[in-house]
Formats: structure tokens, sequence, C-alpha cells
């Protein structure tokens, strides 16, 4: 937990306890902690037993240019794909996760509720709702095969999940049909057994047998190796709240009413124009989204039914306004956000942190800052307590601004099967991952 920011005037003051203290040399610490990893690997061997039996950028290859970048490993012909499963331990066994039901997206949530991802002071844990899990995990094209549980063979306790969605990733100017790998769980009473590695592999063959030899994942850990390292910001909307469960602290030399102050919100959107997705919209946000992430260096490759999938509105799941230009009609500019609650731990007053996170943003006509004042309105006016940001993008241009504060979570982002010259600054990258 990093110590509040000691000069006076500035939002990032009150920021949270997940504050870094030094946000200025974002990109230093990361280097700095690539660099120490590197030095372990060297000094001390296999530091990572699984992952260095992988096909990734490992850190003894960090710096060298004679790599070339793309696929490390060719496909194999199908028929040397192992047919069957991975072996688990003997008390246990595999499931395929019918999202579909009712009855099995319960025992997803619920193993999800009680052991996903928590805090360093494990005082907030992720709380997908079942609507948001069914959403994250049908996209077009998805595969039932790909959403694995493990259960418990004598209760049939579902125990660890590990999930792939297929997507169209561009790198530079190669596309390659990926999988984005989420939502990896093991029960609390099961860690540090090896089951993790277990469970990539299992997912990473069942993708193997769809032809599909590439896949991109995120990870608040560092592993070899991050294609980038993000960094979150958080911006309060509901300060007081944030105080009181320990999310955020109050400044030096600020009083809670001066905080409320600093954060208020006009009650409705700026921007002439400005309005709710709907779905006779979904060719020209298609339109402008292709366009504008074209400028990254990966970035995904959406088609008219993936931005139905991925950026229609669906309540409390994910939010998309755009502008309408009230004279021509065009659709000039656009921006998302997705619901993600955290579950408070141990707070007698509040159990739920509502949570929105940025998502695919796309300004043309209307900057970029007054687009998102606009997004921060409307999470407002949906009762969000926190609206939160990743600094990919074009994100940097509008944070401070903005009054959003860094966070002290990194999250790294990973390509599975594929190298890059060299690590990404976050602006180059254009893909959000859930
Ligand atoms: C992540 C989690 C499944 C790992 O399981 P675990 O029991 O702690 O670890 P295991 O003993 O099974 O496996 C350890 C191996 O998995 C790797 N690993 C751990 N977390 C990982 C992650 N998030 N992604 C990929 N690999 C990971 C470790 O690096 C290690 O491999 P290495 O020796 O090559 O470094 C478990 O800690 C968990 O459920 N945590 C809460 C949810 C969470 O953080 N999920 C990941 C979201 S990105």
């Amino acid at each position: 937990m990093a110590d509040s920011n000691e000069s006076s005037g500035t939002p990032e003051e009150t920021q949270n306890l997940k504050l870094d203290g030094n946000a200025a040399s974002e990109s230093d610490i990361s280097l700095d902690l690539l660099a120490r990893k590197v030095q372990e690997s060297l000094a001390l061997g296999s530091r990572h037993k699984f992952w260095e039996t992988q096909p990734v950028g490992q850190f003894k290859d960090i710096g060298d240019t004679s790599l070339p970048e793309g696929p490390i490993e060719p496909p194999s012909p199908l028929s040397e794909v192992k047919q069957e499963p991975y072996n688990l331990p003997n008390l246990y066994e595999w499931v395929t996760c019918d999202m579909d039901s009712e009855e099995m997206c319960l025992e997803v949530y619920n193993l999800l509720t009680n052991n996903y991802v928590e805090d360093d002071e494990n005082m907030f844990r992720f709380n997908y709702s079942k609507e948001f899990l069914r959403w994250a995990l049908r996209p077009p094209g998805y595969f039932k095969s790909w959403h694995i549980g493990v259960r418990v063979k004598s209760s049939k306790k579902l125990v660890a999940f590990i999930t792939g969605v297929p997507a169209r990733i561009r790198v530079r100017d190669q596309i390659i049909t990926m999988a984005e790998v989420n939502f990896l769980c093991v029960h609390k009473k099961l860690r540090s057994k090896r089951l993790a590695p277990v469970m990539i592999k299992e997912v990473t063959r069942r993708v193997h047998l769809e032809n599909i030899w590439q896949a991109a994942y995120t990870a608040g850990v560092v592993l070899p190796t991050p294609a980038t390292t993000c960094q979150y910001w958080h911006r309060s909307l509901h300060p007081k709240k944030l105080i009181d469960v320990g999310f955020s602290r109050l400044g030096a030399r600020m009083t809670m009413s001066r905080t409320i102050k600093l954060y208020k919100l006009p009650e409705s959107p700026i921007t002439q124009g400005f309005r709710k997705m709907e779905p006779h919209d979904v060719p020209a946000v298609t339109r402008l989204l292709r366009k504008y992430l074209n400028q990254f260096v990966v970035a995904p490759d959406f088609d008219e039914n993936d931005v139905e999938h991925w950026l229609l509105p669906k309540e409390d799941v994910v939010d998309s306004f755009l502008v309408e230009s009230p004279e021509t009609h065009e659709i000039t500019d656009f921006c998302s956000f997705y619901t993600l609650p955290s579950s408070i731990l141990g707070n007698q007053n509040y159990s739920t942190l509502k949570a929105a996170y940025s998502y695919y943003n796309v300004s043309t006509k209307t900057p970029l800052l007054q687009l998102m004042n606009d997004a921060l309105i409307m999470a407002k006016q949906q009762n969000f307590d926190v609206f939160n940001a990743l600094d990919v993008m074009q994100n940097e241009s509008f944070l401070k601004e903005l009054k959003f504060g860094p966070g002290d979570g990194k999250l790294h982002y990973y390509l599975y099967n594929y190298r890059l010259r060299q690590a990404l600054h976050p602006s180059e990258l254009g893909l959000v991952l859930l």
C-alpha cells in the first residue's frame, strides 16, 4: 500500500490506497522490474518451471534483435494435437461448462465470486455478474469446449476454471485468429499445487484442436514476458464511499466536503448529439472503430457482428454512447465502459463497489477529454462509485485532467506463441481484455 501524495491541490492526493505515489516514473518502474526479472532468471536458472517450457518470449531473449517477430512455433498438423485431455490429480475431473445453463453459470459465478482476483491487501475481490460472464464467454464463433472447469469427482464441487474465446487480433499488419484466455481461477484451498499449468495446457490443447495457435491474456503477475505493462487509473465518482471503504484516502489538507466538491460532475452530458448507442448504429460504429483502431500496433479486428456483441449496450454489463452530429447525422465519436463490481471484504456498511471500466473510445470531432467527461457523467448518473481506465490507446491524454489518480495495480498483457521485437508502450496497445 503506497503513501498518499504530499503535494496539495491536485486530485492525486485524494486517491486510492491502490495508489502508487510515484506516478511520474511508471515506465522506469516497469523497465526496472523487467531488468530485475532478467537478472533473477539468469542468476538462478529456472524461475518459471512452467512458463519456461512454453512458446512465449523468454526473459533471457529480451533485447535479442536477431529473433524474428511473429509465431514462435509453427502450427502442428491437427492429427498431432493430443486428442485426450491432460491428466488431473486423481480426485478431480474435467467438465465443460455450459454457460447457457442457469445452474452451471451460477456455479461458475460462485467459484469466481469467492476465489477470483483480489487486490494486494485483500480488501476487494472482482465480482463479475452472471450476465457479464455470459456476455464475455459467448461472443460470435465461441467454442463451448473452451469453457473449462474442474470438479471434485466425489462431491462434484467446481474448484477450478479457465476460458478462451476466439478473436481476430491484428499485430502490425497481420490479422491473427487468437484465443483470448481469461478467468483462470483455482479454489483458495487448492492453491500452489501446480493445477494452473494443467489448466493452461488443457485450454491450449482445446484451442489447438480448432486450428488456432496464438493467444492473448492479461495478468497482474509478471510472467515471461509482457507485451506491454499497463497501469490502472481511478476516477472517484462517489468519493465519500471510496474513502469509507478504504479504496481511497482523504488527501493531505483536504476535507470531505472539499473532496466531494472536487469530484462533482454536471448532471447530464455536455456534448450536443451525445446519446446511447442503438442497434441501427452498428455499421457506423464499426466503421468508426475500425479506422480508429488501425493506428495501434496490437488491436482487435472488429466486424459488425463483433461490434453488435461487444458494444451494443447491455444493462449492467456494457454501456456505449456516441455523438451524432445534429446537422449531418454523422456518427463522429464513441465511448463505452463495462460494469465490473468488486465485493468489499469485511466492511460493516458496504458490500459492493460499483466500478465502470473504460472500454473502447473514439474521438474524431468531440475532443477526447470532453467525450470522456461525458462518459464520467453517464457513469455517475448510473450510480457507479468509480470509473477505471488503463493507460492504453490515447487514454493518457485525459487521465490527469479528468482527475483520475494512478492505482497501485499493474496489468501485464501477454501474447502466447507470438514474439514482438520489443515490448510496446501502453499507448501502442488498442486492446482491452475483460
Ligand atoms: C492464478 C491462480 C489460478 C494460480 O494458481 P496457483 O495455485 O496460485 O498456482 P499453481 O501452483 O497452480 O501454478 C503456478 C504456476 O502458474 C503460473 N501462474 C500463476 N498465475 C498465473 C496467471 N495469472 N496467468 C498465467 N500463469 C500464472 C505461475 O507463474 C506458475 O508457473 P511458473 O512456475 O512457470 O512461474 C490462482 O492463484 C488463483 O486462482 N488466483 C486468484 C485469481 C487470479 O488471480 N486469476 C488470474 C487472473 S489473471
